[in-house]
């Protein structure tokens, strides 16, 4: 019997116990403004921090009371009070750490994108195997209340048969905040539609297809892209189209999805993209034949930054406790770097590339 008003209890599911110990490694702006207040709200257990910079570590530790600060990762790892490791470094550096782990035993959270390349992403799983060990990827958008609404909608029928799916960002990016990636050769997938890639995953499935068109905007010093529009294809006909620009200069930045199905339509705001990294919370629609003529309105009282933030790092304390799978598994993650990598090869090739292509 489907309900006749939605339940969008999109928090998310807790661990039993709330003191696992915590072990971090990195001590940059998104442990700072993200994954600490985060933890605190949840009440998780932060045991420790380490950074290649010790006075960035020792003023993180400073302004929110966590108790050690190590003088080397392998310290941290050492620690028998350490049952997981928090991994917030560039990619580069986070491949070498999980090796390290791994060999001793420790759960891990790894920050996106797990990997900047695909055989390396193969190997961090392949790696926690082999040593039995979880290993969790921080896809945290999956938690955005707006996201996991949707999801919830889609679980209880109210959407149908999906047709189309969109997501949306305009808005004008400060590149300064991480120096390292504008540099790079890879910039608007890799480290930011790679958020709505896995989102779009987790609500719509696999693509068959995917075509990507990569551009700069006039004036831009990186040699990346840092403007996409994107189609993916399935074999259902479900089309998605993922439009992102991080340099509007217009002073009306926009940041929606837009999820229609054979029942249903669902809208919203992604609040973050509005005034990163402050944000504000999403808005949440969505009309159903179910009602017709009405459209109802969720009001949504968490933000992506933090609240969501608490999504991942409960789903791996979860499956430590009971043996399952994190829902965004260093495995899972695979799908979402193939989709990342095709994307990639589809603005090199200007043709559509199937992600099976994609492989270590
Ligand atoms: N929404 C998100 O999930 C989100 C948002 C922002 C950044 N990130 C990711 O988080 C990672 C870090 O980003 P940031 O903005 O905090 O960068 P940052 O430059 O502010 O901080 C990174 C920190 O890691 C330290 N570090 C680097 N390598 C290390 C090592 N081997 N051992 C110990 N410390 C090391 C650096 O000294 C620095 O303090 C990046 O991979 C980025 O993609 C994710």
């Amino acid at each position: 019997m489907p309900h006749v008003f939605p339940q969008l209890d999109y928090k998310p599911e807790m661990p039993k116990r709330l003191d696992h110990g915590v072990g971090i490694i990195g001590a940059g702006g998104i442990v700072n403004y993200a994954h600490l207040p985060a933890y605190k709200k949840a009440g998780f257990h932060v045991v420790g921090i380490v950074d290649k910079n010790r006075e960035r570590a020792e003023r993180t530790a400073a302004q929110h009371g966590i108790p050690k600060v190590y003088a080397t990762v392998a310290e941290l790892l050492g620690d028998d009070n350490v049952e997981l490791v928090d991994v917030a470094v560039y990619p580069k550096e986070q491949a070498a750490i999980v090796e390290q782990a791994t060999a001793v035993g420790k759960h891990l959270l790894c920050q996106k994108p797990f990997a900047d390349e695909y055989a390396i992403a193969v190997r961090n799983v392949e790696l926690a195997e082999r040593a039995k060990v979880k290993i969790a990827v921080n896809q945290q958008m999956r938690w955005d209340a707006g996201i996991r609404c949707a999801r919830l909608l889609m679980d209880e029928g109210w959407l149908g048969t999906p047709t189309y799916a969109t997501i949306q960002v305009h808005c004008n990016t400060n590149w300064s905040l991480w120096p390292w990636i504008y540099q790079g050769k890879r910039v608007e997938i890799m480290f930011h539609s790679i958020h709505y890639i896995d989102s779009l995953r987790f609500l719509m499935g696999e693509p068959a297809y995917v075509f990507t068109s990569g551009s700069r905007g006039v004036g831009e010093t990186t040699q990346a892209e840092t403007k996409t529009l994107t189609v993916w294809e399935y074999s259902s006909g479900l089309q998605v189209l993922i439009d992102v620009c991080h340099t509007t200069w217009q002073d009306d930045p926009y940041a929606i999805f837009r999820f229609e199905g054979a029942e249903g339509v669902i809208k919203g705001t992604i609040g973050l993209m509005y005034n990163y990294p402050t944000g504000r919370p999403d808005t949440l629609e969505f009309m159903s034949k179910r009602n017709p003529g009405y459209w109802f309105s969720a009001r949504l009282d968490s933000m992506w930054i933090p609240d969501a933030f608490v999504g991942p790092m409960a789903s791996l304390m979860r499956a430590i406790e009971d043996g399952s799978e994190p829902e965004t598994s260093g495995r899972d993650n695979l799908r979402t770097l193939q989709i990342v990598f095709a994307e990639y090869r589809s603005m090199a090739e200007k043709r559509a590339v199937r992600p099976e292509e994609i492989t270590a």
